[in-house]
Parts: structure tokens; sequence; C-alpha cells
């Protein structure tokens, strides 16, 4: 496998085109974005720490049944990925109340919701990605009817696995963003799953454990998610 020509750069990751044209190199750069590339750094080591995270939560989510585009790590900062036909928007699980569900609705910090609220949004940065429906989805076609059933029923799915996952290792998963598209007509899941993506909370502490580390300018960033790496037994070295 040759990784070729750069095919996509993201705020914080790069695609690139390989000689099979179904697999595509996915690098993880240490570049960090919040507020829709509002605020950027460049933060040593982070690429590494995430490659190697979502490299891990993305092989339990395999063996718990989700299917993936991830195919393998290659090396510190980049994996083999399917090449997908990426859905326009994001899909959200909260289980706690945190970031804009609380600026939205007034609601505190901290709210345990049960069950947990399913939430649709664009991905468009110019936009700063509203919340949509699945009427919007529907009407302006970013998805099929079933698609849209599919993607709530797979991001359920994934939070019953991971909630789980990180509780073992002494996190709240608070919320997260998943994103998916398609591959041979199938539902797969792409981007990423990282402590970029997510709200995770010490379960003693609440010390928060994610990009909120970077957008509140709280410190300690990557040495932060490398925490988190140990935690859950990824292999950094
Ligand atoms: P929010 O509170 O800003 O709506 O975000 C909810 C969760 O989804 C949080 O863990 C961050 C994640 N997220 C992203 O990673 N990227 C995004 O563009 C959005 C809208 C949310
Ligand atoms: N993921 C978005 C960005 O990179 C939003 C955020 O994390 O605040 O800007």
């Amino acid at each position: 496998m040759n990784k070729l020509k750069e095919l996509a750069r993201g705020k914080a990751k790069t695609l690139y085109e390989t000689d099979d044209p179904d697999l595509l190199v996915m690098e993880y750069r240490d570049d960090t974005s919040a507020f829709d590339g509002g605020k950027m750094a460049s933060l040593e080591r982070k690429g590494r720490v995430n490659n190697r995270i979502n490299a891990f939560i993305m092989q339990r989510l395999e063996n718990a049944g989700v299917a993936t585009h991830f195919v393998r790590l290659l090396n510190d900062r980049e994996s083999l990925v399917k090449r997908l036909k990426m859905i326009p928007v994001e899909c959200v699980i909260r289980n706690i109340a945190a970031g804009s569900l609380c600026k939205r609705l007034g609601v505190e910090e901290g709210l345990e919701l049960s069950p947990p609220i399913f939430e649709f949004f664009l991905k468009n940065d110019e936009l700063h990605d509203p919340m949509i429906t699945d009427e919007h989805i529907r009407a302006f076609g970013w998805a099929e009817p079933e698609e849209v059933v599919q993607m709530k029923q797979l991001t359920a799915q994934i939070n019953d696995v991971l909630a789980g996952l990180f509780a073992d290792a002494g996190m709240l998963l608070v919320d997260y963003k998943v994103e998916f598209g398609r591959s041979g007509g199938r539902l797969l899941m792409g981007d990423e799953f990282t402590p970029d993506g997510c709200r995770l909370w010490d379960a003693e502490t609440r010390r928060k454990m994610d990009k909120d580390r970077f957008r509140r300018d709280l410190g300690d960033v990557v040495e932060t998610y490398e925490e988190v790496a140990a935690r859950l037994g990824v292999d950094l070295s």
C-alpha cells in the first residue's frame, strides 16, 4: 500500500489517497481547533495520542458489532481507513448536560440525562454547525430516511459500548459526536473517536479530560489525553 496525494485537509487531520481506490490514509496532526476553527493551536504529541486512542476505540466498536472505516494503525500518526462517502451531519449523544445544550436551554452543567439525548448537527463551520432535525435531513436530501434511522441506532449502540468502557476506566462519557459515511451500500462509522470529539470527566472528581481543557484554557491538554489512554490501557510505546 502506497500513500499518494493529499485528498482533503481538515482542521486536525489530513486524508491521503493510496494505490487502492477504496483505502485512504488518515493522518492525525498536532493541530487542535475549537469553536469551529475560531481557536487554533499545535499541541505536541496530540496527533500521536489521538491516533492510538482512536485505533483502540474503533477496534472495541468493531468487536461489539459496530462497523467502522478503521482498517489498521500504520504508524504513530497514521491509520489506514476505508474510503467513505460522508454524510454531512454530526450525531451527538449526551449522557450528562454540558456544552451547547447548557447554553441553548439554560440547564445546569452536570445534570444527568436519562434517557440520553440524541441530537443532529449540520457539519458546516461557516454556519457554526447548527442543530437540525430529521426533517431538515429529509428535506435537503443530506441522507436517506433509512440512514437517519440507522445513524440514530448506531450512535446509541456506540453509547452502550463506550459508556461502559470509559466507566471501567474511571471516566464518565458525558457526550460525544460521531459521523457516518457510505461504503458499498453500507453505513460505516467514519472520522474519529478521541477526546477531541467527546467529553470525558473523571468519575470521582468530575475533572475535565477532553478538549474542554483546550477550549477553556485549563492546561495540560495532551498530558490529560495521555492519561485517558493510560487508563484505557492504550499502548503509547
Ligand atoms: P456541543 O456541546 O458543542 O454541542 O458538543 C457536543 C459534543 O460533540 C462534544 O463532546 C463535542 C462534540 N462535537 C464535536 O466534536 N464537533 C462538533 O462540531 C460538534 C458540534 C460537537
Ligand atoms: N470541532 C469543532 C472545531 O474544531 C468545534 C469544537 O470542538 O469546539 O472547531
